[in-house]
């Protein structure tokens, strides 16, 4: 982010402007707030054009005068809120935090705690509002794909203030397997899959009005809509009606809402039923009766052959050419996988690439799947920890991955760390002992070496390059089967 700024001054009795550029860089602020201070300007001398940016007539240059004084000392906790604040829409957030940091290096070091004082309840106030925005605006950003270009998704969104840069890299973590762009009206973002750029604002009609998946999200709205614990007040509060244009669901409420009461009447007048198994689920070792990978893919979608499909996202079914001669086969979708749909695409996938990379092999040349297709995870607060698949599970997946290579039927696989390893060989097969050599299936060669995660998982820098090098050397075998 540019820290442009410019400090003038219009004459000793004129005051003191000072500009931050962009009107929400924290940092901005920051490098002008300590000019001021270090040359001795007062806060009621200092005039903040935070949001003007029209030229001052006759204006001096403050950073030609030498500074009189070290650098101010603050509160630890003041920066952070002082970039949150800089975010703000009030036009007198950059005075009030520039008379906060003055009042706390000029003898009221613990000023923050002061929860009483107008100038930090009106701070806090200030930071409170940039929160519930962030938070709204991660809540109600819809994507909508654009027409004719799978994968590439826009959405439009109005926040209150200008957040867009706080909130950039959450929707870069939490959406890294797609291209997407947010427009808001004063500033735009998007996202490449490596790397965010920021541009100017945008308009409501750059972004597609709806898209294929509407229709699908609205049924699946209706239908966990739940009559019962409507409180259309909290609703309210929790989706303001300002957000509801950008909302799919927005469509339904006002039907909804009306047909609540009626709704809850017919349920609570209906004799009551013995509970019902929701789905029944087949035996884990039955086999999958469909054939072809897309009818495969199909029922996999459905998998409830475990119950690891019921906190995961979706199924994460393998991902390459048809025609594929090699096929990859890793543990389990991550995170990233089971937010996005397609394996490896998160940390292990892109050490997956670097090394397929170094060895010239081209991954699109590949299918890379998984011996598990649903993400196994821990909560843990709001990050999902991964967890080792266990027996059960891998059993209960097996015929999906047993399906993908009677489909595919490559001449190599691939298995990358233990539980893709016991998948393809059998429970009894020792990876240590096994890695870096090649196996005969009935149909294919294999080549078993350790999993990219675990390499990443190497905490001593030299270990984990050890790691690494000896990840590439199995997979050197690879690039020797393949032609070209
Ligand atoms: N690890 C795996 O084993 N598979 C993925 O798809 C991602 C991470």
């Amino acid at each position: 982010m540019s820290v442009a700024g410019d400090l003038f001054a219009t004459g000793a009795d004129a005051g003191v402007h000072a500009r931050v550029d962009p009107p929400w860089d924290g940092e901005a602020w920051r490098m002008q707030a300590r000019q001021a201070w270090c040359a001795g300007i007062a806060p009621e001398r200092l005039i903040w054009d935070g949001d003007t940016q029209a030229p001052l007539a006759a204006a001096t240059a403050l950073d030609a005068l030498p500074p009189r004084r070290p650098p101010p000392q603050v509160d630890a906790a003041f920066p952070a809120l002082a970039a949150a604040v800089a975010c703000h829409t009030d036009p007198q957030r950059f005075a009030l935090l520039y008379r906060l940091l003055w009042r706390m290096a000029s003898g009221e070091p613990r000023l923050l705690a002061r929860a009483s004082d107008p100038d930090v309840h009106r701070l806090r106030l200030l930071e409170r509002a940039i929160r519930r925005d962030s938070h709204k605006a991660k809540a109600f950003v819809r994507f909508r794909e654009v027409p004719g270009r799978p994968d590439h998704f826009i959405a439009w969104f109005e926040p209150s203030h200008r957040i867009v840069d706080r909130i950039a890299p959450f929707f870069a973590r939490r959406f890294a397997g797609m291209r997407w762009a947010i427009l808001t009206p004063y500033r735009s973002v998007a996202w490449d899959g490596e790397a965010l750029g920021f541009g100017p604002g945008g308009h409501r009609a750059d972004a597609p009005a709806e898209d294929a998946q509407e229709a699908l999200w609205q049924a699946y709205y209706a239908n966990i809509f739940n009559p019962a614990r409507l409180n259309p007040t909290m609703m309210r509060s929790e989706m303001p009606q300002k957000y509801w244009k950008g909302l799919p669901e927005a469509a339904l409420l006002p039907t909804l809402l009306r047909e609540a009461g009626p709704r809850v009447r017919t349920m609570a007048e209906r004799a009551p039923e013995p509970p019902r198994r929701r789905i029944p689920a087949p035996a884990p070792e039955a086999p999958v009766e469909v054939q072809g990978l897309e009818a495969v893919r199909v029922a996999a979608a459905a998998c409830r052959r475990c119950p690891l499909w019921e906190p995961a996202t979706r199924t994460v079914f393998g991902e390459g050419p048809a025609d594929a001669r090699v096929v990859i086969v890793g543990e389990q979708p991550g995170d990233a996988e089971d937010l996005s749909g397609r394996p490896f695409v998160g940390p292990a996938g892109q050490l997956l690439d670097r090394a397929l990379g170094e060895l010239g092999i081209d991954r699109s040349h590949l299918w890379l799947t998984n011996a598990v297709k649903h993400f196994r995870f821990e909560p843990r607060g709001k990050r999902r920890l991964h967890r080792n698949p266990e027996a059960g599970h891998i059993r209960a997946c097996r015929p999906w991955l047993q399906q993908e290579l009677a489909a595919l039927r490559p001449d190599v696989v691939v298995c990358l760390g233990a539980t893709a390893a016991q998948a393809v060989f059998g429970s009894g097969f020792r990876l240590m002992a096994g890695r870096g050599r090649w196996h005969a299936l009935a149909d294919a060669r294999a080549l078993a070496t350790v999993h990219p995660a675990w390499v990443l998982r190497q905490r001593d820098p030299a270990t984990r390059d050890a790691a690494y090098a000896g990840f590439v050397e199995d997979l050197r075998l690879l690039r020797e089967a393949m032609p070209g």
